[in-house]
């Protein structure tokens, strides 16, 4: 949540600022704000709203200032508003900081500020508190006073802070939120993500948990939390800026769409080799390793955890090891069952949700060994793990996760199946048939988005629906998951998933007449029993659209309205049956007039628990 940036160098600060606020808008967007130096003084714009509100602020001034801080804010503490706003300013405008993050203590902290020191707080943020704090330990060393403030503060932080004092300097510090350096070559830049710095610099540093960064216009210095200065290579970033653009397209959502068959073959080929070998390099999926675990755990949140529900029907299906699926803010507090016998599987495209890599860190304590599914390089959860599969979908800006979704899958796929060959639970020929397969899917997914038309249509006819029910069984019950997530977190529709068997035990009360039932059926063994259960929301009105792989035409006499999808092995249809249900969120969104990509109250990366 939140997007960080900072700038010291030659150049003037503010373009730089507000270009690079632009790219992290996706992690929050209720208020944004700058603050720079300018003539020793500190300066501070920011406003309600999209980074737009800043434009008038800063369009028609040549503010020549060369040293500067950003924000985009997702509110935690306190309404979205001018004055909850970052930048915040201490007491005596002596320092200006902007935060991502939440810190836990900040009513301690805020009450012995009033009462000891007769601080006046203007917002309601927890953030303020950290401002005053560094003020108030200021002695004529920035560096100092931010190190006896961070010795204060419980909680989450990646923070910026610039000082009326020292102008010539910029501290960021980063605890359990992303932070970055990078290097130009006319200044030095912070962000909380690499998209704002790309056009700038390829070159950044990855900065670790309870780190301490000084940024001057021709040095980066990194101290460890004893103070220690700490070498660090230089991370080059080979991704092109332009895969973080639109390229044409509407939105990044629908662009992440059409990006899948990429995704899918990219995750798929580096993996993949002539022989159907799948290459596990760099992850220790061994024999000796599978005995010893006695227990998977597949842990993350949101679309990743829908995720984790298909790498368990896979896992299962074919290495035959039982899977335990859990949702990363839950398995922390239930005192799991996790030692070293566990296999701890992480799943998260950001790679910095807190709730995982808190989930990830607690299975780690307890000895746990960890593989994680990522798609962001050199993320956190990347970094805390033993062992890492990439997913290759590259960067992903819409909030709705789309190609991070089915990357994910594929890497679950391949996982399973090298765990069911280490095991020897699986036939050759069937080991052969699923890689077959799963070459294929790049251009089935194709096929799907070439008939965006009629998924269109029905989202035109369909976006006023103020209740939408997905059904289905099996693993087309967590598609249907998946599927009424990414309908309601961008079209704003009250709409749940249930297991098709599971609707006559309560929910099949709330079937009436036009009730819109989207139905994911795509697996033959349950074929028929799926067909009674749309007769049954038939029999009381219920409009129903079904997803079918194409064979399967029988479908046609009980739907109202059929998607078919080309026929494919039943264990990977997931990977296919998902993409119409992202396209149809996608223009219900766009038909009930959305911000399809940054949809409300949500961000990207949820950096807060
Ligand atoms: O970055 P992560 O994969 O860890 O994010 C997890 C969820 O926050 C994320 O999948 C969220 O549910 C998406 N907005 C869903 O589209």
């Amino acid at each position: 949540m939140c997007g960080i940036v900072g700038y010291i160098g030659e150049n003037r600060a503010l373009p730089v600022l507000i270009e690079g606020l632009k790219r992290l808008e996706y992690r929050g967007y209720d208020s944004a704000g700058i603050a720079y130096l300018k003539d020793g003084k500190l300066e501070i714009k920011k406003c309600k709203g999209r980074l737009a509100c800043l434009d008038p602020m800063v369009a028609n001034e040549t503010i020549d200032s060369h040293v500067g801080i950003g924000h985009t804010r997702w509110a935690t503490h306190g309404e979205p508003n001018e004055i909850n706003a970052h930048p915040h300013m201490s007491f005596q405008s002596k320092i200006a900081i902007i935060h991502n993050g939440i810190i836990e203590n900040y009513m301690r902290l805020k009450d012995w500020l009033i009462e000891e020191e007769g601080v006046e707080f203007k917002s309601e943020t927890d953030t303020e508190v950290i401002a005053h704090l560094i003020e108030y330990f200021y002695e004529g060393d920035l560096l100092d006073a931010v190190y006896k403030t961070i010795d204060k503060m419980e909680g989450a932080y990646a923070l910026g802070v610039i000082a009326k004092d020292e102008p010539d300097k910029i501290i960021a510090v980063r605890k359990d939120s992303p932070l970055i350096v990078g290097l130009g070559k006319d200044g030095n830049y912070l962000a909380s993500d690499i998209p704002a710095l790309l056009q700038y610099t390829r070159n950044m540093y990855l900065i670790e948990n309870d780190e301490v960064v000084v940024l001057t216009k021709d040095s980066i210095t990194i101290y460890d939390e004893l103070k220690r200065i700490v070498e660090r290579d230089v991370f080059e970033v080979t991704w092109d800026i332009e895969s973080a653009e639109k390229e044409g397209f509407e939105h990044f959502t629908i662009k992440e769409i059409f990006e899948q068959p990429k995704g899918i073959y990219e995750t798929l080929n580096r993996r993949l080799e002539k022989t159907n070998t799948i290459n596990l390099d760099g992850i220790k999926i061994t024999k000796e390793n599978l005995e010893k675990i006695n227990k998977v755990y597949i842990v993350a949140c949101g679309t990743a955890y829908h995720a984790g529900l298909i790498g368990k029907f896979a896992i299962e299906k074919f290495a035959k090891i039982p899977v335990t699926v859990d949702v990363a803010s839950e398995f922390r507090y239930r005192d799991p069952f996790v030692d070293e016998n566990t296999l701890f599987i992480a799943v998260s495209q950001s790679g910095e949700t807190i709730d995982t890599l808190s989930a990830l860190r607690e299975a780690k304590r307890k000895g746990a060994r960890i593989l994680s599914i990522v798609n962001v390089v050199g993320s956190s959860v990347a970094r805390d793990s033993d062992d890492v599969f990439y997913t290759w979908a590259g960067p992903e800006i819409g909030v709705a996760s789309t190609k991070a979704y089915t990357t994910q899958l594929i890497a679950m796929y391949l996982i399973a199946l090298q765990m069911a060959k280490t095991v020897g639970k699986i036939e050759e020929v069937y080991y052969q048939e699923i890689i077959e397969e799963l070459k294929k899917l790049p251009e089935k997914v194709q096929q799907i988005l070439d008939n965006e038309e009629q998924i269109k249509q029905l989202a035109d006819t369909q976006f006023n629906n103020e209740h939408v029910f997905f059904i289905g069984r099996s693993v087309d019950y967590d598609t249907a998951l998946e599927a009424s997530l990414k309908l309601k977190e961008i079209s704003y529709i009250n709409s749940f998933a249930i297991q098709a068997g599971e609707l006559k035990h309560g929910t099949i009360a709330l079937v009436e007449k036009d009730t819109l039932v989207m139905t994911i059926a795509t697996q033959s063994k349950l074929f028929g029993k799926v067909l009674s259960n749309i007769k049954e929301v038939k029999a009381r009105g219920a409009h129903v659209v079904a997803i079918a792989q194409k064979s399967n035409q029988e479908i046609l006499k009980v739907a109202d309205e059929v998607i078919f999808i080309p026929d494919t092995m039943d264990e990977v249809a997931p990977i296919l049956s998902i993409v119409p249900m992202q396209l149809f969120a996608y223009y219900v969104s766009l038909a009930r007039g959305n911000d399809v990509d940054k949809p409300r109250n949500l961000a990207k990366s949820v950096t807060v628990e």
